[in-house]
């Protein structure tokens, strides 16, 4: 199959592109390239691409597939925060206008990175895909903007599919320092102790960004009335796992640290466990592999390989502290566009 990736340079798309190139699948890049360079160990997945911006893709971008996976997005609910607009401007408004001129080109499948936290604060309950949706942040808002828009356009040639993935975890050579193991594993290699904020009872549903790849692996060859306008929850219930967990893997990933739950953030209202079985039932034979315990060892294993350090920890591997350090050097403008091509690192 032939498939457009967006995003394909961050920290899923960097894992995703050799998953598609081993399943046996002809892959075109799309990426501003806002995370270039921001690379730990080798990064092997070399594959034709578009250098743009989502905003300003083309009709002529999209001819010739039969698949857009659509993952380029501002990632995380800080970036979301900071510029509710433009998180709307390229989250919903782009990514919208992507799936129109997909299905104006012909594309017939539209496999969109969706995330768990559309469903907010959802107690002790497991969320199943027909839960209401509750986001609680711009970034989360903008997804179920793009769930609703995107459906509204589907038709017997245009079939989109919302994987509703789960947080991520594990080593990517475009890595995120900012998603909670990654940065737990980090903190403990780095500090010795793993600080907790919260009392750490907070559920939060992860998973490894391989069998995030997976899945999207699984979409792309489903029957057609698994996928069409469906949601699905990317990830498993033995990674619902509270934040005392988390840190405690990580813990036990890095030698002679230790835990500290401090609970000075007080109540953290982003709590959910989530049910996975519409995945399971729908893509045959899938099963993510990855335990939460199992990602952290891989981790701290990388980290020291390729010799993780304090400074490219807070800011080349942290989303927010390296857009803004291309705001400073005046390589990005404030609507995160760069100011001349070329102009990224
Ligand atoms: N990582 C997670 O835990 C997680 C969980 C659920 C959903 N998702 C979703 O998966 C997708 C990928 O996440 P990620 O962790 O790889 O994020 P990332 O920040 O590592 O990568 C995003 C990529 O998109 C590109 N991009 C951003 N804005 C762009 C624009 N305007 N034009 C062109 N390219 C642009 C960036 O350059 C980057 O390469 C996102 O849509 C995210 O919301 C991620």
């Amino acid at each position: 199959m032939r498939v457009l990736l967006t995003g394909h340079r961050g920290y899923l798309g960097s894992v995703m592109t050799p998953s598609l190139l081993a399943a046996g699948h002809d892959v075109v890049g799309l990426d501003s390239g806002l995370f270039a360079g921001c690379v730990l160990g080798p990064d092997d997945a070399d594959v034709p691409s578009i250098h743009a911006d989502i905003r300003d893709v083309k009709p002529s971008h999209l001819t010739g597939f039969d698949a857009v996976i659509h993952l380029a997005a501002l990632s995380n609910d800080p970036l979301g925060s900071l510029a509710p607009e433009i998180t709307y401007d390229i989250n919903h408004h782009a990514s919208v206008r992507l799936a129109r001129l997909a299905k104006d080109a012909g594309v017939q499948r539209f496999l969109y990175a969706s995330t768990c936290s559309v469903y907010g604060s959802a107690g002790e309950e497991l969320v199943t895909e027909s839960a209401p949706l509750r986001p609680l942040t711009p970034y989360a808002e903008s997804k179920v903007r793009v769930e609703e828009d995107v459906t509204a356009i589907a038709d017997s040639g245009f079939s989109p599919v919302f994987l509703r993935n789960a947080t991520a975890f594990g080593f990517s050579p475009c890595l995120r320092a900012d998603i909670v193991l990654n940065n737990l594993v980090g903190v403990a290699m780095l500090t010795g102790t793993v600080r907790v904020l919260s009392d750490g009872t907070p559920w939060r549903p992860l998973v490894h960004a391989r069998d995030i790849a997976a899945a999207f692996c699984a979409a792309l060859v489903a029957p057609v009335d698994a996928i069409h306008c469906r949601a699905y929850n990317v990830g498993t219930e033995d990674n619902n796992v509270t934040v005392a967990q988390i840190a405690a893997a990580a813990a036990t990933a890095v030698p002679n640290s230790t835990v500290a739950i401090t609970g000075e953030t007080g109540p953290d209202p982003r709590s959910y466990r989530v049910d996975f079985s519409a995945i399971r039932a729908a893509f045959e034979g899938y099963a993510p592999k990855w335990t939460v315990v199992d990602g952290a060892v891989e981790l701290y294993e990388n980290y020291v390989r390729w010799g993780l350090t304090e400074e490219l920890f807070t800011t080349r591997f942290t989303r927010l502290a390296h857009l803004r350090t291309l705001q400073t050097a005046g390589l990005l403008d404030a609507s995160l566009r760069f100011q001349r091509v070329g102009a990224e690192p």
